[in-house]
């Protein structure tokens, strides 16, 4: 699905305008008649009838990121599953494309099976992770007869051998292996990632142990393994280094136990791009990477070529996403800096001021003027670390304003709160001209819901 080809205003290299930002919009993104428009619907007037703060979530984007995933993955091996992560973005609506364009969901909380089983997801395809699993999660995923669990403690592989053998159940399962290499955004680094909280450290020798007490235990179907070196990945080589360390442990595990390794998961991570200077890599050399990464690691030490998946959350649905909010006060420092605030802020999107996250805004109604002045971004909540960008190229704004942050797609509404007993936005879905609301915003009423008084 190509992006639609925006005309381009004259050269105007210091003045970014909307039409610049198309890198990090949704791929149906259009500046036209001077607005922004995202699946055929013009956000100025979206802004207007649904209101604001709102989530804007591009349909079309997110199945043709899932649909790229799954072409150049499968492109080189027969056998891979495509996992959504659904800790980036979820909702029934977006589990609902999920299962549609066939992909197979990551599930790290019983709240999250919840939302898989109210939408009818099927259940085999489902991937259970979390690092402490509670009773009642392992219970509810064995009741709810879950595809895969991704075992990540001693403690836990011997409560789901106890409740598996109970009910007469084999469950599938991974063992998450910290492979001892931690990817940053540029390269990697070998050895951070083995003080982590998650898995069974390769190095240690806890891998292996767990692996022959996986192999042992009854109730428990040893079926691979998984590893996960972090998120917003760009440089390939981190893949390919984690990839190098866990085939060779796949074939100490062949020559120490004799059995194979039916499925390797190699987990999420690709990075996506948030400014306009970003170049993260494409999914298409992405799964080259992985995928043929593997395979000539297995040839390498003489072994059968496992059923692979791969966890994308993140560059699956950050840059479907845009957020909208109203313009509010303009507070002008002089010699110091321009404060926009908005009508939303760090319980919508927490990342910039927990990550110092870099994120491109713009004025919807001014899409096609130079955004010839930086502001601050802030929220309304009490704080001053409430922003949402940092020093932000923008149109010269008015009160009214329908400001427009890129690629909070990810993240962001997952990560939301109530802060200040602030009301949720909601999130819209567009698709084909039309737009509908996938979750509705919060009412005072639900902020009081579970109040007992
Ligand atoms: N698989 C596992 C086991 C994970 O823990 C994660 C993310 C993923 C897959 C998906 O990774 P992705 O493709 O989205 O990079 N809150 C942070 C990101 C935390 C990621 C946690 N795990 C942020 O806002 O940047």
């Amino acid at each position: 699905m190509g992006r639609p080809s925006a005309p381009r205003p004259p050269a105007t290299p210091d003045l970014k305008t909307g039409h610049d930002l198309m890198s990090v919009l949704p791929m149906t993104a259009q500046v036209k008649d001077g607005h922004l428009w995202i699946g055929g619907v013009d956000m100025v007037d979206l802004a207007a009838e649904a209101g604001t703060a709102v989530y804007v979530m591009d349909e079309a984007t997110i199945r043709h990121q899932l649909s790229e995933y799954v072409k150049w993955t499968t492109y080189h091996w027969k056998d891979v599953d495509v996992v959504y992560a659904g800790k980036a973005f979820m909702s029934l609506a977006m589990l609902k494309i999920v299962a549609d364009e066939g992909c197979c969901l990551d599930v790290s909380s019983g709240g999250e099976l919840a939302f898989a089983r109210r939408a009818g997801f099927p259940m085999d395809r489902i991937y259970v992770h979390g690092n402490n699993k509670t009773p009642v999660e392992l219970t509810e995923c064995l009741d709810a007869k879950v595809g895969r669990i991704v075992v990540d403690s001693f403690e836990e592989m011997d409560r789901l051998s106890a409740l598996a053998s109970e009910r007469g159940i084999n469950q599938k399962v991974l063992l998450r292996v910290t492979p001892g290499v931690e990817a940053d955004t540029h390269d990697f680094i070998m050895t951070g990632a083995e003080d982590s909280k998650f898995g069974f450290g390769r190095n240690q020798g806890l891998a292996m142990a767990a692996v022959k007490r996986a192999i042992e235990l009854p109730g428990l179907d040893f079926d691979g393994l998984h590893m996960h070196i972090g998120s917003q990945i760009f440089a390939l080589n981190s893949f390919s280094k984690a990839i190098e360390v866990i085939v060779e442990f796949i074939a100490e595990i062949k020559a120490e136990t004799g059995v194979g390794v039916g499925m390797l998961d190699t987990g999420g991570g690709l990075g996506i791009a948030y400014g306009i200077p970003d170049e993260p890599s494409t999914i298409k050399d992405y799964g080259k990477v992985v995928v043929d990464g593997i395979k000539a690691e297995c040839e390498k030490h003489g072994l059968t070529v496992p059923r692979m998946a791969v966890e994308p959350g993140r560059s699956i649905v950050a840059n479907a996403g845009v957020t909208l909010y109203t313009v509010g006060s303009i507070k002008e420092i002089p010699n110091i800096r321009t404060y926009v605030a908005v009508d939303g802020g760090m319980s919508d999107n927490i990342r910039t001021s927990l990550y110092d996250a870099h994120y491109e805004a713009m004025i919807a109604n001014k899409a096609d003027r130079p955004r010839e002045m930086v502001a601050t971004v802030a929220g309304k909540h009490c704080e001053s670390g409430d922003i949402v960008v940092n020093d932000a190229p923008l149109q010269c704004p008015d009160v009214g304003d329908i400001l427009c942050v890129c690629a909070t797609g990810a993240y962001c509404q997952s990560m939301s709160s109530n802060y200040n007993k602030q009301v949720r936005p909601g999130v819209v879905f567009v698709v084909d001209g039309g737009w509908r609301w996938a979750v509705r915003r919060e009412t005072y009423d639900d902020l009081m819901k579970c109040e007992l008084g």
